[in-house]
């Protein structure tokens, strides 16, 4: 049974590359979409009849979904063929002011759920597969104001990137996709009131989705989307971080 898997399929970057898989892929066997809000999953699901869609509500952040995902794929035994690794939380604001359990649920997402999502199903995977891992720009410099979640991002940038060379001797390909200010409910919640990223255009959801999957079909081994973020990322490479880091804490803390 050929799938595709994508957390974070309830809404934003994760919703519209469900829409786009299925779509590119329509010979696939089963879309499976996972988030924590199963309403919102059941919905897409009706959305998309033509489909087989498998809603699996999971919280990525608790260790016990992990087991319940390791039994689901070694009850279905699924060939799959795209992995999109997407789900994230982001939480803005000084770091010694933050909530303990907003950092946990942080780390616990962004870190250990993208990194098990990972583990789990890449022995499912074979040649001619793909992953896509969803970092982010601000994997590119260290943020204040946003301190925690461009370190878990940086995290998933060096770990995309060694899969990437860990798997391509086997035709697995594994692309971490870059992406800056999207239109998303996560992008709203961390900057209402907030003149935060106020300088950086949105990106077109549409048009990164299916882009990614093409460079990714082709053996990328990133994508940054949009010129304005390929010119950071180079900047971010060439100026020293203790520069860097002044230019991001300018735009960190003008809320
Ligand atoms: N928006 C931006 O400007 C931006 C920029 C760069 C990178 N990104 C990255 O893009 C990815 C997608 O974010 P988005 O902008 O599309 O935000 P979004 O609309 O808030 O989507 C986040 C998705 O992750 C799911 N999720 C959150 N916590 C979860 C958990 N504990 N377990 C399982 N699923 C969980 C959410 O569903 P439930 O709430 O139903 O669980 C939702 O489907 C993230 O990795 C984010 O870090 C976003």
């Amino acid at each position: 049974m050929q799938v595709a898997i994508i957390t974070g399929a309830s809404s934003g970057l994760g919703k519209v590359f469900f829409e786009k898989i299925a779509e590119r892929y329509p010979q696939l066997d089963e879309y499976w979409v996972i988030a924590r809000s199963e309403n919102k999953l059941k919905e897409l699901a009706e959305q998309h009849p033509q489909q087989k869609v498998r809603v699996v509500p999971l919280d990525l952040s608790d260790t016990r979904s992990m087991e319940t995902f390791e039994n689901l794929l070694d009850e279905q035994k699924p060939d799959i063929r795209v992995l999109i690794n997407n789900a994230g939380f982001d939480r803005a604001g000084l770091f010694r002011e933050m909530k303990l359990a907003d950092i946990y649920s942080l780390m616990n997402l962004n870190v250990m759920g993208t990194t098990m999502i990972s583990r789990l199903c890449l022995p499912y995977m074979d040649k001619g597969s793909y992953q896509i891992l969803t970092g982010s720009i601000g994997s590119f410099a260290p943020l204040p104001w946003r301190a925690v979640y461009s370190a878990s991002k940086a995290y998933v940038r060096f770990f995309a990137r060694a899969l990437h060379e860990e798997e391509s001797k086997r035709g697995v390909n594994i692309m971490l996709l870059s992406p800056g200010k999207m239109d998303t409910e996560m992008f709203h919640k961390n900057n209402k009131d907030s003149g935060n990223m106020s300088i950086q255009p949105y990106l077109n959801l549409d048009k990164v989705t299916v882009r990614a999957m093409q460079k990714a079909e082709n053996g990328s081994a990133t994508y940054t989307p949009m010129v304005f973020y390929k010119i950071y990322r180079l900047l971010a490479k060439i100026v020293p971080s203790a520069l860097m880091v002044k230019f991001t804490s300018v735009e960190g803390s003008t809320k």
